[in-house]
C-alpha cells in the first residue's frame, strides 16, 4: 500500500495506472461501513484508492470540525489489512489552492433535510467530491447509503456534469442494535451510545413523521428533522453527551417505516 501526501506526485502515479480504478473518499475515523465500501471496490476494480481528508468547507460549526475524530494510524492499518492500493492524504493547500473561490452549488435538494440547518454543507461536500474525483479519475466511486442525501446529490452532480464515473451506493452497515456505523459514533459516551440504539427502530415505526419525531424527543434526543421523501424516511437527531452533543443521521426505506 502506498500512502501519498504529495498530490503532484499522485497525478503522475495516476497517469501510469492501468486497469479499473475504484475510489472511496472518506474523512477518516474508518469503521466497518468504510471497510464494506473498500471491500466492494476490491471486488469490482483492479486498483482501490482511499482518500482521507477532513474537509473544512462542509462543516458549518467550527466546534464540530475541531471535535471530528482523528485516528490516522489505525485507519492506515485497516486500509493495509483490506488491501487498499493507494491512500491519498491531501492537505488544504492541495485541494483549495483557489481559496474556495470556485464552488459546486446545488440549489434545490441540497437545501432540504441535512442542508436546511447546515448552510453551505452540501456545497462543501460537492465541491470537494468534484475535486477528488478529478484527482483520482476513478471508474467507480463508492458511497454509503447512510448518507443517502449525499449519495443522491453526488450521483446527480456526476450525471449533470457528464462525468465518466459510476457512483455506487452501498448499503448501510449497522451495529447489533441497528445504529448506523458512523465516525461520529466514536464521540458518544456510554449513556448516549445506549440511547442512540433506539434511533433506527424509531424511524422504522409506523405512524407519521411527526409521531416518530415526538417519540425521539421522549427518548431525550433533540430532533433536527424526521421527514419522508419519496421512498425513504430520513432522520437527524442530536444526542447530548455531557458537555458535548453528537449529531446522528439515518434513513430507512418507506416500506419499513410503515409511513405509507
Ligand atoms: O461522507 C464523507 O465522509 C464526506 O462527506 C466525503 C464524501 C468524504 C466528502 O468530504
Amino acid at each position: 500500500m502506498k500512502v501519498v501526501e504529495d498530490m503532484q506526485a499522485w497525478r503522475e502515479l495516476r497517469r501510469q495506472l492501468r486497469g479499473s480504478v475504484g475510489f472511496v473518499p472518506t474523512m477518516g475515523a474508518l469503521h466497518d461501513g468504510h471497510a464494506s465500501l473498500l471491500r466492494r471496490s476490491k471486488g469490482m476494480d483492479d486498483v482501490t484508492v482511499l482518500s482521507i481528508y477532513v474537509n473544512p468547507t462542509q462543516f458549518n460549526d467550527p466546534g464540530d470540525l475541531a471535535n471530528y475524530p482523528d485516528t490516522l494510524d489505525r485507519d492506515l492499518e485497516l486500509a493495509a489489512e483490506l488491501g487498499v492500493d493507494y491512500v491519498l492524504l491531501p492537505a488544504y493547500a492541495d485541494l483549495y489552492a483557489d481559496g474556495y473561490r470556485y464552488k459546486i452549488e446545488e440549489t434545490d435538494f441540497s437545501t432540504a433535510l441535512c442542508g436546511a440547518n447546515r448552510p453551505g454543507h452540501f456545497t462543501g461536500v460537492l465541491t470537494v467530491v468534484m475535486k477528488l474525483l478529478n484527482l483520482v479519475r476513478p471508474h467507480r466511486a463508492y458511497f454509503g447509503k447512510k448518507d443517502y442525501q449525499q449519495y443522491l446529490l453526488v450521483k446527480d452532480m456526476c450525471e449533470t456534469f457528464f462525468m465518466d464515473v459510476k457512483i455506487v451506493g452501498c448499503e448501510t452497515v449497522r451495529e447489533c442494535d441497528g445504529l448506523a456505523m458512523s465516525s461520529r459514533n466514536k464521540l458518544l459516551d456510554r449513556k448516549g451510545r445506549i440511547a442512540a440504539g433506539q434511533f433506527n427502530a424509531a424511524l422504522q415505526r409506523a405512524g407519521s413523521d411527526a409521531e416518530v419525531a415526538a417519540r425521539l424527543r421522549q427518548y431525550g434526543f433533540a430532533v433536527d428533522y424526521v421527514e419522508t421523501r419519496g421512498d425513504r424516511r430520513f432522520g437527524a437527531i442530536v444526542v447530548a453527551c455531557g458537555e458535548n452533543t453528537v449529531r446522528l443521521i439515518d434513513n430507512v426505506p418507506v416500506a419499513a417505516a410503515g409511513a405509507v
